[in-house]
């Protein structure tokens, strides 16, 4: 049993006062994710990541198709015990501290009395918040917030966390901190589904990835998968600034600095240059393999729609 399935889940909004119309939030959508996955769920701003996570969390209602999460309809009161969210941008109260928010939010997801504290001091310990526990929300940074609000999302030990966003704004210390946090959920063995922008994030740290643009699903997969199916290509360290004009003919993509010129190339465009540059009497320097990366599989997929606005 998948812990996470939709089957053809729609949304339309209704936008306009005097003439109204109805825009696709999400078109309809078939997914699944496996028990035990991280899977990241990827796409531009305006995408639908946020719709879909609202729907999952039935903040929101379908105008078409299904959900179930761990064999649950969405609509299941049952099965809110068992997930956990965090939303994109959750609001706190400034003056409490982590600890009594927590409490607080513990009560409300239906941990008993006696459980209360312990769960609060363990989810902190988690989230590595214990020494500031007791200091106020509003003096703490960003990044300590966005721990506090996983703590939050895992309080009640659910068995499916969902975060939308869950690294936006933090810098690159506090983005690694997230990954990491994520990662100690996934040894747990909880399924955790988060949606991101920040593509490098997913790479490190998902079993699989969807990506999502203008609320279509446009590939699922692996990230090794989809990357494979991007063109490979070769980066050339070489020394002569003649060459440039010919190697840029032949597509690549060429920064000088100084003597040492950076190219990079299709693979199958390799043969090509390395004679470009014998010929132009350039002295080469090196010659790596480029692994593809996520983005270069979403530019490749979306990069003209994007810029089309399509
Ligand atoms: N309440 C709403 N009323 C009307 N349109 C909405 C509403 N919420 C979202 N939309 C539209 O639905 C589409 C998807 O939005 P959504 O917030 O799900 O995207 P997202 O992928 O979460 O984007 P972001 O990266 O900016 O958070 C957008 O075109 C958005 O304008
Ligand atoms: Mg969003």
């Amino acid at each position: 049993m998948p812990a996470i399935e939709t089957v053809q889940l729609e949304k339309s909004y209704t936008v306009g006062f005097w003439r109204k119309r109805r825009v696709a939030g999400l078109k309809p959508l078939n997914l699944s994710v496996e028990s035990g996955e991280v899977f990241g769920y990827l796409g531009p701003n305006g995408a639908g990541k946020t719709t879909t996570l609202k729907l999952l969390m039935g903040l929101i209602f379908p105008t078409g198709g299904s959900a179930r999460i761990l064999g649950m309809e969405i609509a299941d009161p049952r099965m809110k015990s068992l997930i956990g969210f965090l939303p994109e941008q959750p609001y706190f109260y400034d003056y409490l501290t982590a600890s009594e928010l927590l409490e607080y939010y513990a009560q409300l997801s239906g941990v008993s009395g006696r459980e209360r504290t312990p769960r609060v001091r363990q989810a902190l310990a988690l989230v590595g918040m214990t020494e500031s526990a007791r200091t106020q929300l509003r003096k703490l940074s960003k990044g300590m917030l966005q721990r506090v609000g996983i703590a939050q999302a895992i309080l009640h030990d659910p068995k499916v966390v969902f975060l939308d966003e869950p690294m936006s704004g933090l810098d690159p210390l506090g983005r690694r901190e997230v990954r990491d946090l994520i990662q100690t959920l996934k040894d747990e063995g909880k399924t955790v589904f988060f949606s991101t922008h920040i593509l490098s994030d997913a790479e490190a740290l998902c079993d699989r990835v969807a990506i999502l643009h203008k609320g279509e699903l446009h590939g699922v997969g692996a990230v090794e998968d989809l990357t494979a199916r991007t063109e490979s290509k070769v980066e050339i360290l070489f020394h002569g600034l003649e060459a440039i004009t010919l190697l840029s003919a032949l597509g690549a993509e060429c920064h000088a600095t100084g003597e040492t010129v950076r190219a990079v190339i299709a693979e199958s465009r390799q043969d090509a240059a390395l004679d470009t540059l014998r010929q132009q009497g350039a002295r080469l320097i090196s010659l790596t393999p480029v692994r593809a990366t996520l983005e270069d599989y979403f530019i490749e997929r979306l990069g003209e729609k994007v810029e089309a606005g399509r």
